[in-house]
C-alpha cells in the first residue's frame, strides 16, 4: 500500500550521525529557546523552576523523544506512514501532526521573516526612539485597526512581504535539495554558527552594566513556586514545545537514519544540548534585560515585554539602541533568531513534505514545491490581512496549546495502552542502541505523559473555550 515513491526510490538518508544530531538540534533549538524559556522560567519560580524543568525533561521529554525516534526508525516513514505501519488506524494521528506542523510553519515563517528584517534594521537602528510603535505599526497594524470594516483589509506592506517571500524561497530550495544535501547541509553550517554567534552575544551581555541584576532576577529561586501545580504544568509545556516532540518531526527525522544506528545516545545529546541552549539564552536575555533596567533606573521586575514577539522586536531593539556598538549586538541577536527559527522551520515543513511524498508517490521536489507554495500563499495572505492575522492567531493558539498536547497524549495512550507496542519499541531502541532503555520508560510514556498532559489538555480546552 506504500506510494510508488517508496517502492521505486531508496529512502533518503542522513550522511551520518552528526548530520542527524545537528539537524535534530536545529529543530529543537528555536524561538522557544530564545524568547519563551527565559520569561517562563522567570515567571514560574526563577531558579526554582529548574527543578520541575529537569523533572519534566527526564520523566516526559526524553521518554517521548525516544518514543518518536523508535516509531520513525522502526517503521521508516513520515508520521502518517510510520503510524500506519504500526497500526492502520493510527494514520489519522500522523495526519493530525502534519496539520499542526503546517499551521505552525505558516506562523514560524513570518517570525523568521520579521527577524530577518530586524537583522537588517539593526545596522541603522531603523526603529528610532519608539521601537514599540515601529513594530506594532508595521507588523501588527492590521490587527490594531479594529472595527467591522477592517475585517477584510488587505494590505501588502513591502516591508512584510519581501522578507517573507525570501524566507519561503530559501526554505523551498533547501527542502527541494533533499535530506542530506539540503536539510542536513543547512544545519551543519548553521548550528555551529548559531552557537558561536549566540555565545558572543551572551558574553557581551554579561559585561553590560546591570547584568548581575538581570541574572539575580532570573535565578533567585522562589521555592514556594514548587507547590504550585501551574508551575509544573508550565515546565512540562516548555519541555514539549522546546524538544519538538509530538509534531511528527522526530518521527520523520529518525526515519532517515540508517537501519542499524544508535538512537538513545543521540537522543540524550539532543535533549541536553537543547536545554543547555535554553539556559544559555536565559542568561543572555536576562543579563541584557538587567542592562535595560539599569539604564532606565528601575528594577528588572518593573520591566515589561519579557517574552515572545514583544521581547524580541520591542524590548531588544530598545536595548540595542542604548548600548555602545549596539548594531553589532542587534545583528548577533536577530541573526541568532533567524538561524534558530529557520532550522526549526525546515524541520516542520519536512514533516509535511515527507507525508505527501509517501502518500501520493511524488518526488521530494514536487512535494516541497506544492506544500511550500500553499504554505507561502497562506502565510502571505495571513500576514497581510486583518482576517488572516486574527485567524492565524486563533488557530496557532489552538495548535500550540491544545493540538500538540492532544497529539502527545493520543500517541502515548494509543501506542502504549491500546496497541501495547511499548515493549516492542523498547526492544527496537535497545537492539540498535548502546545506551539501554530500562523499564522505567513504560511508566514515563504510559503513565506520566498521559496523566500530566491529560490534565494540561483539559484545563487548556476549558480556558480557551470560555
Ligand atoms: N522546538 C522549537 C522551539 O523551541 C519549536 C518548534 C516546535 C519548532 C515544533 C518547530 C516545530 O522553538
Amino acid at each position: 500500500t506504500d506510494g510508488a515513491a517508496t517502492r521505486h526510490r531508496p529512502r533518503e538518508q542522513w550522511t551520518g550521525q552528526t548530520g542527524f544530531i545537528l539537524s535534530a538540534i536545529g529543530s529543537a533549538v528555536g524561538l522557544g529557546n530564545i524568547w519563551r524559556f527565559p520569561g517562563v522560567a522567570y515567571d514560574n519560580g526563577g531558579g526554582a523552576f529548574l527543578v520541575p524543568y529537569l523533572v519534566a525533561l527526564l520523566t516526559a521529554g526524553i521518554p517521548i523523544l525516544l518514543l518518536d525516534y523508535a516509531v520513525g526508525h522502526r517503521f521508516r516513514g513520515s508520521a502518517p506512514a510510520a503510524f500506519r505501519r504500526l497500526w492502520r488506524r493510527l494514520e489519522a494521528l500522523g495526519w493530525f501532526q502534519v496539520m499542526i506542523s503546517f499551521v505552525i510553519a505558516v506562523y514560524y515563517a513570518a517570525v523568521v521573516a520579521w527577524a530577518l528584517s530586524f537583522f537588517v534594521y539593526s545596522f541603522d537602528l531603523r526603529w528610532g526612539d519608539d521601537p514599540a510603535g515601529f513594530f506594532t505599526g508595521t507588523y501588527l497594524q492590521l490587527a490594531d485597526v479594529g472595527g467591522a470594516d477592517s475585517w477584510v483589509t488587505l494590505d501588502f506592506v513591502p516591508a512584510v512581504l519581501v522578507p517573507l517571500v525570501l524566507v519561503w524561497v530559501v526554505t523551498l530550495v533547501v527542502l527541494g535539495a533533499g535530506v542530506a544535501k539540503g536539510v542536513e547541509r543547512a544545519n551543519v553550517v548553521f548550528i555551529p554558527l548559531l552557537v558561536v554567534a549566540f555565545s558572543i552575544l551572551v558574553v557581551r551581555s554579561l559585561t553590560l552594566d546591570g547584568a548581575a541584576d538581570g541574572l539575580n532576577a532570573l535565578f533567585t529561586p522562589n521555592w514556594s513556586a514548587l507547590g504550585d501545580p501551574n508551575v509544573w504544568i508550565a515546565a512540562y509545556a516548555q519541555i514539549f514545545f522546546s524538544l519538538s516532540v509530538a509534531f511528527g518531526i522526530m518521527i520523520t527525522y529518525s526515519s532517515y537514519r540508517r537501519r542499524r544506528s544508535n538512537l538513545t545516545s543521540p537522543g540524550l545529546v539532543v535533549a541536553f544540548a537543547n536545554s543547555s541552549f535554553e539556559i544559555l539564552a536565559g542568561i543572555g536575555v536576562f543579563a541584557a534585560l538587567g542592562f535595560l533596567a539599569h539604564q532606565q533606573g528601575i528594577g528588572v521586575g518593573e520591566l515589561e515585554g519579557l517574552t515572545g514577539p514583544i521581547l524580541s522586536f520591542v524590548t531588544f531593539p530598545a536595548i540595542v539602541s542604548q548600548m555602545p556598538a549596539g548594531p553589532l549586538f542587534g545583528a548577533l541577536f536577530f541573526g541568532s533568531l533567524v538561524i534558530a527559527g529557520f532550522t526549526s522551520l525546515l524541520s516542520i515543513l519536512q514533516v509535511v513534505s515527507a507525508a505527501f511524498q509517501e502518500k501520493f508517490g511524488i518526488d521530494r521536489r514536487q512535494a516541497s514545491l506544492r506544500v511550500g507554495v500553499v504554505a507561502a500563499v497562506v502565510s502571505v495572505l495571513g500576514f497581510s490581512t486583518t482576517t488572516g492575522l486574527i485567524a492565524l492567531d486563533t488557530i496557532d493558539n489552538w495548535a500550540n496549546n491544545v493540538g500538540i498536547v492532544a497529539s502527545a497524549v493520543l500517541t502515548c495512550v494509543l501506542v502504549v495502552w491500546v496497541r501495547r507496542e511499548a515493549p516492542a519499541l523498547r526492544y527496537h531502541l535497545n537492539t540498535v542502541s548502546t545506551v539501554q532503555v530500562g523499564r522505567w520508560w513504560y511508566a514515563a510514556v504510559g503513565v506520566v505523559v498521559p496523566a500530566v498532559l491529560g490534565y494540561m489538555l483539559i484545563s487548556r480546552i476549558v480556558t480557551l473555550a470560555v
